[in-house]
């Protein structure tokens, strides 16, 4: 043993030339071999620290307390730098990350990923959910595949109603086990009324948007194609806020402020009354608003009595309106499209040409 060693000199020096090492470090792979010099399993201080055993044994109590404060020092020291450094390569990260939020979007290259848009009638999903989310409506949804029950029994729809007929309606084989009943691919939207009616307690304001199942195909008829239900159950609703609503949404839909809209007197099995609204528009050009002609555009009415009661509302502490519309139809009408089928065909030509901007949603702040 030196005398240097005896006085600790050894190990000052260590100390002195692992900061020394630390501090030029510039980077993690640089600390971590340092680290390994010192502390690893073949390292300077683990080297020491075996060597305590051959220290005379009058010095070696010294020399163990010495080493260990130095090891204590030294891990300091090291985890320090760790910490500097990560902290140092974050920044670096983040600043090479930086992103200007504020710049405009790049327009896509056509035909390149991302040259996409929102089909038409997804964009009038959004529109609607917009116009009536603002009226407060929360958007309610059902399944495709509907029991008889939903579809058309809670909805006050008699067996003999020829909407259960075969050629309008299709069917699915009725399950093992059941009543005997088929279900049915849902004819409207409506049941999904019954289902949120069943499921939460009033005061309820829903729209349900989605797909709907019929028998049928045309320039304005597909076999599946999508409607929009409405529904409103509170205890003091009235035909009143019927009009007002649909008032409102006719006009801001369609950006006409003066749209002439008229109620009509009409029948459904689930409400009563009920009433059938049309829109003023020129039957020989198509122009919404002026004209002096009417288009029907939708059904609506005061849900029935029997309706809530089927849903477990009692019908003398609730009321409400319900409404339902093609959503097709209000598309075309909207951009003046003649014909339903290109909806569903996956045209390129036809989606550029009616496809929204993914990048700007409908807001009441913009218009719909
Ligand atoms: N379910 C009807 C249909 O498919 C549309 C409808 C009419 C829905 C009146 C309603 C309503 O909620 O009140 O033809």
């Amino acid at each position: 043993m030196t005398d240097s060693m005896a006085a600790g000199g050894d190990l000052a020096a260590l100390q002195a030339e692992t900061e020394a090492q630390l501090a030029a470090a510039a980077d993690m792979r640089a600390w971590d071999a340092v680290r390994v010099g010192v502390l690893g399993r073949s390292g300077s201080l683990t080297g020491l620290l075996k060597g305590l055993g051959q220290v005379p044994a009058e010095q070696r109590k010294d020399r163990g307390a010495a080493l260990n404060r130095l090891k204590g020092a030294l891990e300091a020291a090291i985890e320090a730098r760790r910490v500097v450094l990560e902290e140092a390569a974050l920044d670096a990260r983040l600043r090479a990350e930086r992103l200007d939020v504020t710049l405009p979007p790049r327009p896509f290259p056509p035909g390149g990923p991302g040259d996409g848009g929102i089909h038409p009638i997804s964009r009038t999903i959004e529109e609607l959910t917009a116009l009536f989310g603002a009226m407060g409506f929360a958007v309610a949804e059902g399944p495709d595949i509907e029991g008889d029950w939903y579809n058309f029994g809670a909805l006050n729809i008699p067996d003999h109603h020829p909407a259960r007929q075969d050629h309008d309606t299709f069917y699915v084989p009725a399950p093992p086990g059941g009543d005997g009943r088929r279900p049915v691919l849902r004819t409207h939207t409506s049941p999904v009324q019954i289902r949120t009616m069943i499921g939460q307690e009033p005061p309820i304001r829903v729209i349900v948007p989605g797909r709907t199942w019929r028998a049928d195909h045309d320039a304005t008829h597909s076999p599946m194609f999508h409607q929009v239900e409405g529904l409103v159950i509170d205890r003091d609703i009235t035909l009143g806020h019927l009009k007002g609503c649909l008032i409102d949404f006719l006009r801001a839909f369609f950006g006409i402020s003066d749209l002439p809209v008229r109620f009509r007197a009409s029948y459904f099995p689930f409400t009563e009354p009920s009433m059938e609204v049309d829109i003023g528009w020129n039957r020989k050009t198509g122009e919404l608003g002026k004209g002096g002609d009417w288009l029907e555009i939708l059904g609506s009415g005061m849900v029935h009595p029997k309706v809530l009661a089927n849903c477990g509302l009692d019908p003398r502490v609730w009321q409400g309106f319900a409404f339902g519309m093609g959503i097709e139809r209000i598309t075309m009408l909207k951009h003046g499209m003649a014909d339903l089928r290109p909806f569903y065909e996956a045209d390129v030509r036809w989606l550029r040409h009616y496809a929204a901007d993914p990048l700007s949603p409908p807001s009441l702040a913009e218009g719909v």
